[in-house]
């Protein structure tokens, strides 16, 4: 089978396209067919090597996958089934998507939901996951479309991207933090209704400011994360995902003990399997079909490493979607 394969000879670490034997994979009770994966913002600090994300190698990246069982000895698979999987450490600890086989376990797939192709389950992948869940954070936090504005940050990338495609497809009205002017149609098509430059979250904030968001999703981190706490609205939640801006978060209590204001943390990577499915079938039922041709860049594996190296340049668009067969 084709893989992108991470090696490391003598402290440097290579990542090629090369055959590797199918007999190789991990233990594992379902085998897998691949056709789509993606290239999410871990996925390109695995294969740059630019982030501690692969400690055991060789390694075969790619956080997400979808495609067909091949074969199954858990009997809630069964052959030719169509799957799909984001998370449990695939492509961090245990070979990933970025092959033409995957072998893993029944638990940490995910029956392709209907309504939904693989392919377009791969345009949303793990950061439109992620999009849902910080998305799914603020509703449980109470803030509905009539509370006010909603902040996204790290607004061009893949989760930033699906974040306002999601929350304009809900009626929330979507305000968008970027670095880049070229992206600014896009982010409008996709729903935004505003675009801030990322230059006006980059200076020292005041502990608390004029109360601007109801609520955020943060792909950031770091000075854009600290900028915006203070202009929470009382009662404001803050869904935090991202390290885009860095992975330091100085800050006061102010926000929080004054304004009642709620920071919750997202992980997309160890969500129990009932939570998923629910968050697949919001993901299906909220995106617009507009949404997948709008974001997606498709690249062959023969790219990914490269593609990789652009996301973290930051000049890619959206999602990276990699077709794998
Ligand atoms: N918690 C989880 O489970 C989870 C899951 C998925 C992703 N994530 C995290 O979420 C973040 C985004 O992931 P992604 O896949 O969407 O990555 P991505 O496609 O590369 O998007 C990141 C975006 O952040 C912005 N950005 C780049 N450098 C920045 C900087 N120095 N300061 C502020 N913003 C910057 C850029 O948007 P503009 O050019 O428009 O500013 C870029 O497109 C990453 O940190 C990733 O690790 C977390």
């Amino acid at each position: 089978m084709q893989a992108l394969f991470l090696e490391q000879i003598e402290g440097t670490m290579s990542a090629t396209v090369k055959d590797v034997s199918a007999d190789a994979l991990p233990a594992g009770n379902v085998s897998i067919d691949v056709d789509w994966s993606g290239i999410n913002y871990k996925d390109a600090l695995a294969i740059t090597g630019k982030g501690k994300i692969i400690r055991t190698f060789p390694m075969i990246p790619g956080i997400d996958f979808s495609g067909t069982v091949h074969k199954s000895e858990d009997p809630r698979f069964h052959t030719g089934q169509s799957v799909l999987l984001t998370g449990w450490g695939v492509g961090e600890t245990h070979w990933g998507g970025l092959a033409e086989q995957a072998r893993v376990n029944a638990e940490w797939l995910v029956p392709l939901p209907e309504g939904l192709t693989a392919r377009n389950a791969m345009i949303i992948g793990t950061a439109g996951f992620t999009a849902m869940l910080c998305v799914m954070a603020l509703e449980e936090g109470g803030i509905t479309p009539e509370n006010g504005e909603i902040l996204v940050t790290g607004a061009s990338g893949g989760v930033g991207s699906t974040a306002i495609a999601l929350l304009n497809a809900l009626g929330y009205r979507v305000v968008a933090v970027s670095g880049r002017n070229h992206t600014h149609d896009y982010l409008y098509q996709l729903g935004a209704s505003e675009i801030l430059p990322r230059s006006d979250f980059s200076g020292d904030s005041r502990p608390l400011e004029k109360q601007r968001w109801a609520g955020v999703i943060d792909t950031a981190g770091g000075v854009l994360l600290a900028n915006v706490l203070p202009q929470m609205h009382y009662n404001g939640v803050v869904a935090a995902c991202g390290l885009a801006g860095g992975f330091a978060l100085s800050t006061t209590v102010m926000p929080f003990i004054l304004r009642n204001v709620r920071l919750q943390g997202i992980d997309s990577v160890m969500v129990p399997a009932v939570r998923r499915t629910e968050v697949w079938k919001r993901l299906v039922k909220t995106l617009p079909t507009s949404f997948y041709q709008q974001a997606t860049t498709e690249i062959p594996l023969a790219q990914a490493a490269d593609f990789a190296a652009k996301l973290l340049n930051n000049d890619i668009t959206g999602r990276v979607l990699v077709r794998i067969r």
